[in-house]
């Protein structure tokens, strides 16, 4: 099973992943990232940026989790935008080594084999940073994604759409439609981390880790993976029935094993 950490603040979340990305990048300078973007990872992104500095990064490689269709690329919330803001800028890490899926509607068609082709290439992503929405999504994959879905078009459902809208100017101004890496990609990356903070991310989490494999909880397919990180505060944290079990085992993790 996924291994749970319970953390005082998301702060602490960011903290901790950050540090398994420096030693990634130590041990391997050239590292493949999966990249989230949302509210979610922010703390990570902040805690990478005092540990990069000084740290060569020019050959890390980074693949977004997801992209709207039909956004212009230079359009403030295209995630392209996004991961150029939070990741690619104040990490120092080299744009053209970072990569996004292309929504741009006249190649949409074979952009989602063109990104599982450019994953491949890279040689697949080391450690994946997750977030999940309220519907259980991981990515954009919503309930009903399949578990061996790759890069592909979905469309967004109205909750998510009404939770992304915080970023935009009005719901209708949210995209339709996105273009997202599968189950089946997310599963094929090495290390997972999914996080999550805040209470209206409990039920989520809880059917992610305890739940039934569903396809009706897309996040319940971490159950799948065989390295699965999972960093949550007492909120998100709120309804999982291990708990305890969860702490106990946390508090007691032989030095050596590392996360
Ligand atoms: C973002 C993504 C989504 C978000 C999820 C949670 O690239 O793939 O799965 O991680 O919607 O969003 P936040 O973090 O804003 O609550």
């Amino acid at each position: 099973m996924a291994e749970i950490v319970i953390v005082p603040s998301p702060a602490d979340a960011g903290i901790l992943v950050a540090d398994e990305i420096v030693k990634l990048i130590a041990s391997r300078p050239d590292a493949v990232l999966g990249l989230a973007t949302g509210s979610t990872p922010l703390p990570v992104y902040e805690a990478l940026r005092p540990r990069l500095a000084g740290v060569d990064v020019s050959q890390v490689r980074g693949f977004a989790l997801d992209e709207y269709v039909g956004i212009d690329p230079q359009h403030p919330e295209s995630y392209r935008s996004v991961i150029t803001k939070e990741v690619v800028e104040p990490l120092g890490l080299d744009p053209a080594r970072i990569h996004t899926p292309n929504g741009a509607l006249e190649t949409i068609s074979h952009a989602g084999e063109d990104y599982e082709q450019a994953i491949a290439a890279a040689g697949g992503v080391d450690l994946q940073i997750l977030g999940i929405g309220t519907s259980g999504h991981i990515g954009f994959n919503e309930p009903g994604s399949s578990f061996a879905s790759r890069t592909r078009v979905k469309t967004l459902i109205q909750q998510t759409r009404e939770d992304n809208a915080r970023f935009f100017d009005s719901i209708d101004e949210v995209p339709m439609h996105c273009i997202t890496q599968g189950l089946g990609t997310i599963l094929s990356a090495r290390h997972l981390f999914l996080l999550a903070f805040g209470e209206s991310k409990a039920h989520a989490v809880a059917g992610a880790v305890e739940g039934p494999v569903s396809s009706s909880l897309p996040g319940s397919a971490i159950q799948l993976h065989p390295h699965v990180t999972v960093v949550v505060d007492e909120a998100a944290a709120s309804q999982l029935q291990n708990a305890d079990y969860y702490r106990y085992a946390y508090a007691n993790k032989p030095d050596w094993q590392g996360l």
